[in-house]
């Protein structure tokens, strides 16, 4: 079933001629012209959660806004950092009006009258076509009056997809995580109540007000309504994103979808959710697992952002390990110290383990500090380290402690690890040696 993806790659879809041919921006005009409630018990009907990451109830987050009449701010969050993640700009980049449109229904669901759409720098060549999707939005008359809609471009950086962080980046500061509560919805942008969105979220308004809520609710799974637009990567023969109804077994979307792994190949583990989700082995049980929030979520992982990256039996799961921690503590913004020192311990260890010089009790201690990090973060950038990485050492324990045993035997110069044995002592320099004569 497409409903995203309806059309996605008809010429000229990202223009407002071919947009508004197919329908576009018939169902913002009947939701502005009904009262907010109105629009905002269709949101809570659809059960639509959050495909940004933490799938929360995009209804009941609106819900939680502040009623009357002040600034009220909605955000998309467009940064689209997660490691995996590619969904946001292919949507964006070939339907930029659909996301238009789902920001000016949420807006009139929750009373905002300014609204933000923030991009990563990265994404320039996006942000162009949607600065001319705007233009052509607004000189049309779509967009409402009382509405005031900005594009930002921020500078690049993970954390600020953060929600609070990417709040401080738009006000001009660094794009530090705050303390919650309190949560946006209540104290968010200028300290005003704020909504805030992924772009796969927003663009489901439309659908939903199109089809109504109860409809829309009986796609999916009861409590994983709708479909998902899922980035595929990694070890698979056609990467690419594939929309699928909530539920599919996940086998379908890595096999049939995306062709599975190269010819002779088997897959070893894949995070089913970007690059914080903890890895699945590739066993038959979990490949069968349907692709949902819940299901996820009881097999010990997450659906997260929707970013399956497969890793095959040619990959050692040391260099997965490693590239996963070293994104983390590149992108820590270095607030917390769980998350700031956690991450970085979390390299040095495995950089041990890589040159042989680590020991199995190392795997102990490694796991024992990504159990101190979690839950114990300002925001969950630690805990997306943490996760995946207590997951590879959980299920691949063997060849982490294969890998330091080989070292071990065909390193021949192992005492000369940092502090692996005694060097030569040097004499101090302009100590005189004591004459004991
Ligand atoms: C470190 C970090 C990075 C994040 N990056 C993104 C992102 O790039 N895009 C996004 O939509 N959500 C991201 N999130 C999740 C947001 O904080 C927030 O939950 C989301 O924008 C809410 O929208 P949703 O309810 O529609 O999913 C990130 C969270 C964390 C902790
Ligand atoms: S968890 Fe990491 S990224 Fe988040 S606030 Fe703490 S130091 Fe910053």
């Amino acid at each position: 079933m497409q409903l995203l993806f309806k059309d996605i790659d008809e010429p000229g879809l990202n223009t407002l001629d071919v947009y508004a041919a197919r329908g576009g921006y018939e169902m913002s005009e009947r939701a502005v012209g009904i009262h907010p409630d109105t629009v905002l018990e269709e949101l809570l009907a659809s059960g639509v959660r959050g495909r940004g990451g933490a799938g929360f109830a995009m209804g009941k987050k609106a819900s939680f806004l502040p009623k009357g009449e002040m600034d009220k701010f909605l955000v998309c969050n467009a940064d689209e950092s997660e490691p995996g993640t590619f969904k946001d700009r292919e949507l964006m980049q070939k339907n930029p009006h659909l996301m238009i449109e789902g920001i000016i229904i949420s807006a009139h669901a929750v009373g905002a009258n300014n609204a933000f759409i923030y991009i990563r720098g990265e994404y320039d060549y996006v942000a162009d076509i949607l600065d001319a999707a705007l233009s052509e939005a607004k000189a049309a008359g779509h967009v409402p009056e009382g509405l005031n809609l900005w594009l930002h471009r921020g500078a690049g950086a993970y954390i600020c997809g953060e929600e609070t962080a990417l709040l401080d980046s738009l006000e001009g500061k660094r794009g530090n995580p705050r303390l919650k509560p309190p949560f946006p919805a209540v104290q968010g942008l200028y300290q005003g109540p704020t909504l805030i969105n992924n772009v796969e979220t927003l663009m489901n308004a439309p659908l939903i007000m199109r089809m109504g809520g109860a409809e829309f609710a009986k796609i999916g799974t009861e409590t994983s309504t709708g479909t998902k637009v899922v980035s595929v990567s990694g070890c698979v023969q056609r990467p690419g994103n594939y929309e699928i109804v909530l539920g599919t077994p996940t086998r379908e979307i890595i096999f049939d979808l995306a062709g599975g792994p190269p010819e002779g190949r088997t897959i070893k583990c894949f995070f089913p959710g970007g690059s914080s989700s903890p890895v699945l082995p590739g066993t038959d049980e979990n490949l069968d697992l349907p692709y949902d929030f819940d299901a996820l979520q009881k097999a010990g992982t997450m659906l997260g952002s929707g970013a399956i990256i497969v890793v095959d039996d040619s990959v050692p799961i040391l260099d997965v390990c490693m590239k996963t921690a070293k994104f983390y503590r590149h992108e820590s913004c270095g607030k917390c110290t769980p998350c700031r020192e956690g991450t970085n311990w979390t390299v040095k260890m495995l950089e041990r383990i890589e040159r042989g010089e680590a020991t199995p009790m190392d795997l102990d201690i490694m796991v024992s500090i990504q159990d101190q990090i979690i839950g114990n973060c300002l925001c969950v950038l630690g805990d997306a380290m943490a996760m995946p990485v207590a997951s590879m050492i959980k299920h691949f324990r063997s060849e982490f402690e294969a890998h330091m045993e080989h070292m071990q035997l065909h390193t021949t110069d192992m005492s000369r690890g940092p502090h692996a044995g005694p060097y030569d002592l040097l004499e101090p320099v302009g100590v005189a040696t004591p004459d004991l004569g």
